[in-house]
């Protein structure tokens, strides 16, 4: 028996394997980008439902325990109207507060900037930080998923400020040219190193810091910190301003591909 020599790879499998990586890898994007926009659109609908449906009912109740409290033939059970009248109020304040954190109507109907300014308002208020913005982006709309990621990561980025910074300034800035979107966070607050603590990201410590990195590069842009202890941190995202023509042409893209999945996997 004659043993035959081992073939190892030549230059065009190799080249073939590249593409074919290459190819998972946009496919990939392509999805990942989609899942998000589902679920963005789960959470649309989540919170139009709360707001108009469950707000609405809640809303009807608290009128009627307002107007059962003033009458007259209600004053021995007075006490106990008033608890229900606190307890309503209160539940209706949650789904409120429910309903615009999971997808704020506002950056639906005005958009990022509009979206951004109300919530770090509010929040920074709750936290009491003080806030500056410097916004010099397009008046016009942009791609609803930078829209959407920029904000995600802006929230996040607020959030991190809050529970780790110890921050007592907080600036924001968003601006555009022809090609980019810049979104910066910066506070003044204590500080972290960076690379260790996004290895122990990495290795499922938190979510984060990568989360950010990822949305922005579902959008096609990229993400960085910097960050050293007693410095403060600072929170970069850049987004390409692309045409609509190419964003409807991707959404085509990845519909047709989530379909021939549907259908390899429902046969
Ligand atoms: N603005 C900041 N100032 C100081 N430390 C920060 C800041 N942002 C992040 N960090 C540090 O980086 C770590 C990782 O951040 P990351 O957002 O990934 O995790 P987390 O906020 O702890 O948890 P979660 O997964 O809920 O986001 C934080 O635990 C914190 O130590
Ligand atoms: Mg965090």
């Amino acid at each position: 028996m004659q043993i035959q020599p081992r073939q190892s790879a030549g230059p065009s499998d190799c080249r073939s394997a590249e593409e074919r990586l290459r190819e998972c890898y946009r496919r990939l994007q392509i999805l990942s980008r989609r899942l998000v926009e589902v679920q963005e659109n789960e959470r649309r609908s989540i919170a139009r439902e709360l707001h108009d449906e469950i707000g609405q009912t809640l809303t009807v109740a608290q009128l009627n325990l307002q107007t059962a409290a003033q009458s007259p033939a209600a004053s021995s059970i007075l006490p106990q109207l008033r608890a229900s009248l606190e307890a309503v109020d209160k539940v209706l304040e949650q789904v409120h507060d429910i309903s615009l954190n999971l997808r704020p109507s506002m950056l639906d109907d005005l958009g990022l900037q509009a979206a951004l300014h109300w919530y770090f308002t509010k929040q920074t208020a709750l936290a009491g930080l003080r806030v500056e913005f410097h916004v010099e982006s397009p008046e016009r709309r942009l791609d609803p998923i930078i829209e959407t990621e920029c904000f995600r990561i802006a929230q996040e980025a607020l959030t991190n400020v809050i529970r780790h910074a110890q921050a007592k300034l907080l600036k924001v800035s968003l601006t555009a040219d022809d090609k980019y979107l810049h979104l910066r966070v910066r506070d003044d607050g204590i500080g972290f190193e960076v690379a260790p603590e996004r290895e122990k990201a990495v290795l499922g410590a938190s979510l984060g810091l990568l989360s950010m990195e990822e949305r922005a590069s579902l959008a096609g842009g990229e993400l960085e910190h910097i960050s050293s202890p007693g410095k403060g941190t600072e929170v970069h995202a850049w987004f390409p301003l692309r045409t609509s023509a190419s964003d409807k042409s991707t959404r085509l893209h990845a519909n047709e591909i989530l379909e021939s999945t549907h259908s390899r996997y429902s046969r």
